[in-house]
């Protein structure tokens, strides 16, 4: 990461720290009470695009938000940007949360901007999120282990998988049938990387998910195969965030959760309905 931007000359209070926040998935009831503490103390807000409905609700009146989300096509401020605005609004004093969708550390850049604040000098603390991959099994009631089916679980990213540092992955270690593959990003990647696990050895009847919207009313699913899924999910799904689950616990969910945006009405994990 380029250190081109400078901080601010002038330093009118004690800087920091920054607070790097996990909102969760999507679904307000799944903030952590420690996120919502550092939100409902927060002076100013830089929030992504990810971040869920109603989460930015538990702030005091008066605080700063401030949108710093990439989102797919649409601009938004560049990574050197926000390490910069990051910087200059810790110097400022001001209680910053850096607020980002599910959990900050997992595919979220939190590495890079912890990095670069520390150079700096800035105190940074991290408050741990759901990441999508936990709330969309939760609402779909995939275990992503289970006994005598999986035992382990994968996070990948196929943000960019079809670059060159991709090419160069060894797809006989995500190719394992007694696993569990989670897939960040990989909506337009799916017909590469279903090819290439395919190719790597994995049967192309491995049941294969994708999980749009995950724990939002929104949320929509789509079960196929591993050789069906890139198919059915470009048909089925529209352009929200989508997870894609790999491996054979998908069959082990219960009968009820279906695919589709009717079925994910009935099962989305709205836990204070029943409480
Ligand atoms: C930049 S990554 C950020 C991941 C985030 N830090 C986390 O822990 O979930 C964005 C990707 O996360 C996944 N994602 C995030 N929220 C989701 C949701 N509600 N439903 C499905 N996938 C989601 C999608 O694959 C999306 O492209």
């Amino acid at each position: 990461m380029s250190d081109a931007v400078k901080p601010p000359e002038a330093l009118p209070s004690p800087p920091g720290p920054v607070h790097l926040v996990g909102a969760g998935p999507g679904d307000v009831e799944l903030l952590t009470l420690a996120a919502v503490r550092a939100i409902k103390h927060a002076d100013v807000i830089l929030y992504d695009h990810l971040v869920g409905p109603g989460v930015l609700e538990f702030a005091r009146p008066g605080v700063e938000l401030i949108p710093v989300g990439k989102r797919a096509g649409r601009h938004s401020l560049k990574q050197v940007e926000i390490n910069a605005l990051l910087l200059e609004q810790a110097f400022t004093g001001r209680r910053v949360v850096r607020l980002k969708g599910g959990d900050p550390m997992m595919f979220g850049r939190a590495g890079e901007e912890a990095a670069y604040l520390r150079r700096h000098g800035i105190e940074v603390t991290v408050v741990p999120g759901v990441t999508a991959a936990l709330g969309c099994a939760a609402s779909s009631q995939i275990p992503l282990t289970l006994r005598g089916v999986s035992r382990s679980v994968q996070f990948v990213t196929a943000h960019c998988m079809d670059d060159d540092a991709t090419n160069a992955m060894d797809w006989s270690k995500l190719a394992n049938p007694d696993g569990t593959l989670a897939i960040y990003m990989g909506r337009t990647q799916l017909p590469y990387f279903s090819a290439k696990l395919i190719e790597a050895g994995l049967s192309p009847d491995t049941p294969a998910a994708a999980i749009e919207n995950g724990t939002l009313p929104t949320e929509r699913r789509c079960f196929a195969t591993l050789s069906t899924l890139a198919a059915r999910a470009a048909a089925e799904l529209g352009d929200g965030p989508t997870l894609v689950i790999i491996g054979h616990v998908i069959d082990h969910r219960p009968k009820e959760v279906r695919t589709g945006e009717e079925a994910s009405q009935a099962n989305t994990c709205r836990l204070f309905e029943h409480a």
